[in-house]
């Protein structure tokens, strides 16, 4: 299969933070390897502002390193690299003064797309865009690209989208969720609405429960002053896991435009029952002493710095949906830290033929379709057979498996970063990928009553050893509707 690169019109990409660790290990290598596949005009250029000092040819030592750093040596080459670092261009700026933007004023051009990238945090959105209006840099036709966590909460949601929409009309915004970013997110959609196949079948009367799984074997490590304020809720279940549902979960879109799919992804969310204390389970991972040859593993506790700690590196979450394809079905949500391996998986469970002719107990299993996000991205589907050989009749399970490497051959396995689609998408001003503003606050309206909850109580969360599935609680989630998780397993 021969892949089509088309390239997007030349442009001026001006990153904010531009020394920070996202455009480090993603934002630089990703148009690094979009330059490599010919996808960006010679006429581009990317342009780092940030405060420390720095001449050009500093940043393009820095993206040099960056890009050999994260980016496979089989799909790097130093010509490459310097042809690329040619583009790159670099101001001193502060954000919260006036040092650097007259400069930065003076490098944009009228007649290319424009593009800003805020790779800082929320506390700096306003001041800089307040500043690119001042300088007379933004114009009507400019986008500016944000990065969770858009807020913490419903109000302060409210008021960054209110901020922002001072500045810049919304068609002009684009909130990232790199989620949606990821290829087999997106394979959803093509799943769903590309074939016949599934679509009747995916509603309440044939599919009796979804699972949907983002397990990760790192702990929170360095990023723990952000992640202790935010836990497994704020940081995964708001954003990226809502997303997921919500692919799973809408209706067709009339058409694959922006507005059409968020319009379908925003009636999921507003018809998302409440979730009482008991359907949500939290848990945090425990230490493990030396052991032979294996050093200590800290306990979050421990990696937060903070011991009586109350934050959940672990949440699983059963979520109804109130509306006629999904009232019934149960979509069970987890995900955690330190867990036994890295897998993301989404699984939709078909129930039971009405009536089974071969009798109970010959070895029936449930149709189970699984989409695998990462790592080895595919779908598999479970299908009842007839076990071979005489003996009667007995019934067994096979799959159905599509490995994307396998069937795709190089494509499936060269599969592009979320940040390099995202990123190339904003230029062509798509925005069918990115969060829309009321997307965003229905997403927290329906979080903020259950982490409120959990605050009332002030519970602690459940234990869970690191390389473990989570806590016992959580099997219990689904054992008490009579289900199981699925194995976690890469
Ligand atoms: C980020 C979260 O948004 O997504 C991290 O803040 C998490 O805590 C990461 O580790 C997971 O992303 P991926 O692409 O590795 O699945």
């Amino acid at each position: 299969m021969v892949s089509r690169v088309i390239p997007v019109e030349p442009f001026d990409l001006i990153i904010f933070g531009a020394t920070g660790d996202l455009a480090r290990r993603k934002i630089l290598p990703g148009l690094y390897r979009r330059f490599a596949a010919g996808q960006i005009p010679p006429q581009s250029r990317i342009i780092g502002a940030a405060r420390s000092e720095m001449d050009h040819d500093g940043f393009r030592a820095f993206a040099a390193e960056a890009i050999t750093e994260f980016v496979d040596a089989s799909k790097r080459s130093e010509a490459e690299i310097a042809r690329f670092t040619e583009r790159l261009f670099y101001v001193t700026l502060d954000a919260k003064g006036d040092t650097g933007w007259p400069e930065l004023a003076q490098m944009m051009r009228p007649d290319v797309v424009q593009a800003f990238y805020l790779s800082v945090g929320p506390v700096l959105f306003g001041a800089i865009a307040e500043r690119l209006h001042q300088h007379g840099i933004a114009t009507p036709e400019s986008r500016i690209v944000v990065e969770k966590p858009f807020g913490r909460d419903l109000a302060t949601a409210r008021e960054l989208n209110a901020m922002l929409a001072s500045h810049f009309a919304e068609r002009q915004i684009y909130r990232i969720d790199h989620y949606l970013g990821k290829e087999t997110v997106q394979n959803l959609m093509a799943v769903r609405f590309a074939n016949i196949l599934f679509e009747p079948l995916w509603n309440t009367q044939y599919v009796d429960h979804v699972q949907i799984t983002v397990a990760e074997t790192v702990g929170v490590g360095g990023r723990a002053a952000y992640y202790d304020r935010a836990g497994a809720m704020r940081d995964m279940v708001q954003n990226h896991m809502m997303q997921l549902l919500c692919l799973i979960a809408m209706e067709p879109p009339y058409s694959f435009n922006p507005d059409a799919v968020r319009d379908e992804k925003l009636k999921v969310i507003r018809a998302l029952e409440p979730v009482g204390p008991d359907d949500t389970v939290r848990g945090q991972y425990r230490g493990r002493p030396a052991q032979g040859g294996t050093p200590a593993e800290p306990s979050y506790a421990q990696d937060a710095g903070t011991p009586q700690s109350r934050t959940e590196s672990y949440i699983a979450l059963k979520v109804m949906i109130a509306n006629w394809r999904w009232k019934g079905t149960p979509f069970y949500l987890r995900t955690g830290k330190k867990l036994r391996a890295r897998a993301s998986e989404i699984a939709i469970v078909f129930k039971e033929p009405p009536h089974s002719i071969f009798g109970e107990g010959e070895g029936w299993r449930e149709n189970v379709l699984a989409i695998r996000l990462q790592p080895n991205e595919g779908m598999n589907l479970s299908v009842m057979i007839k076990e071979p050989g005489p003996g009667g009749m007995r019934l067994t399970e096979v799959p159905l498996d599509m490995s994307f490497a396998e069937a795709l051959g190089e494509e499936g396995t060269d599969i592009p970063d979320a940040y390099e689609r995202l990123i190339m998408d904003v230029i062509r001003g798509n925005q069918t990928l990115f969060m829309r503003g009321d997307e965003v606050e229905a997403a927290w309206a329906w979080t903020d009553p259950i982490i409120a909850e959990w605050e009332a109580r002030s519970e602690k969360p459940k234990g869970y050893d690191p390389g473990s599935s989570g806590p016992e609680d959580a099997l219990m989630l689904l054992h008490r509707d009579g289900r199981r998780w699925r194995e976690i397993r890469e």
